[in-house]
């Protein structure tokens, strides 16, 4: 499935021969000349020099069914890739062709979205043209309690994905937001058809802020996006692929074991709380504590004032640090 067109051609940053695209991607001199031409039916600005291969020029604008595919890494993440340039929801769709059948994998990845969806019943914002809504459809064999561990493992690959296009230092506030300079710029929704002991599927659905502008004025004080914080506007596109790439990555680790054993240390290097003064917002009392970072189960491992040690769970608090959002 892995095409990586788009990132071979951003890594390099200038003339790549035709022939050395075909090898490395491992298609053919006319199949290389389709994919430039398909991603630059989206918007993707690429020269062609004869004697000297192909250049990017710009991806900002392309964002499509094409360059999506241009730019995901991975095995099987998104070997079904649909984009919709106006949806009601990402996570929507997915469960609609869960519904009929859809395999694990499929991406649903949208320019905007009608109804989009936040967590606990609010609504996600998503004009046209700016950001990045996607959905993917998983079928983990484990039991329905795993299923928060892969909202973490969602927020590491954004940071990652993001991170590795923009370079920007990108953290993760427990469990899954991702903050830069302390404000918000991703929100993951992970959504679940399960009975008690066996999950049918999962789906989750990330937005990303990548080129909006300005916010509404009630979240304007918590929410960023790239564009805000580096002054450019950023590959769409390439995010990503990058991020399904990387998700894949971490998913595998967490297959064997279906715990985060093998990801807490990578977890909590990116974990903005860890090692930080936090308010617990538990709802039968709120208290400080210092956060020592995660364990296996996704937990936030808290030291109170007294002594005692808490594994605080996601879906049952929250954490505020001391000084307001982050
Ligand atoms: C949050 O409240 O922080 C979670 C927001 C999740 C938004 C994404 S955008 C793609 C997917 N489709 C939706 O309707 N919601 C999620």
């Amino acid at each position: 499935m892995r095409d990586g067109l788009l990132e071979l051609l951003m890594n390099k940053n200038d003339f790549v021969s035709g022939q050395e695209i075909a090898d490395t991607l491992g298609i053919s001199r006319n199949a290389v000349w389709k994919a430039v031409e398909s991603i630059r039916r989206e918007g993707c600005e690429v020269e062609a020099v004869t004697g000297r291969g192909y250049r990017i020029v710009n991806t900002d604008g392309a964002f499509g069914e094409n360059s999506i595919k241009s730019a995901l890494t991975g095995k099987w993440l998104g070997s079904e890739t649909v984009f919709f340039s106006e949806i009601d929801s990402t996570n929507d769709e997915v469960r609609r062709r869960a519904e009929k059948g859809a395999a694990e994998g499929l991406l649903i990845v949208a320019d905007s979205q009608m109804s989009g969806k936040g967590r606990r019943g609010r609504k996600w914002q998503n004009p046209k043209g700016t950001n990045i809504a996607m959905s993917f459809l998983l079928k983990p064999g484990f039991s329905p309690d795993t299923a928060p561990m892969l909202t973490l493992i969602m927020a590491m690959a954004a940071a990652d994905g993001i991170s590795k296009v923009t370079g920007l230092d990108v953290g993760i506030k427990w469990p899954n937001d991702i903050v830069i300079n302390g404000k918000k710029a991703v929100g993951i929704l992970t959504e679940m058809i399960a009975e008690p002991d066996y999950i049918h599927y999962v789906i989750i659905g990330t937005g990303i802020n990548v080129n909006t502008r300005s916010f509404p004025e009630e979240i304007s004080s918590t929410a960023t996006s790239l564009y805000l914080e580096t002054g450019r506007t950023w590959p769409r596109a390439l995010i990503t692929g990058l991020t399904a790439g990387a998700f894949e990555n971490y998913y595998d680790v967490f297959k064997k074991t279906g715990t985060l054993a093998g990801l807490v240390d990578d977890y909590n290097r990116m974990c903005v709380n860890a090692g930080k003064r936090v308010t617990v917002l538990d709802p039968k009392g709120k208290y400080e504590a210092e956060a020592a970072g995660i364990n296996e189960k996704g937990e936030l491992i808290v030291h109170k004032d007294d002594g005692e040690t808490v594994n605080v769970y996601a879906g049952e608090v929250s954490v505020r640090g001391i000084y307001g959002y982050v």
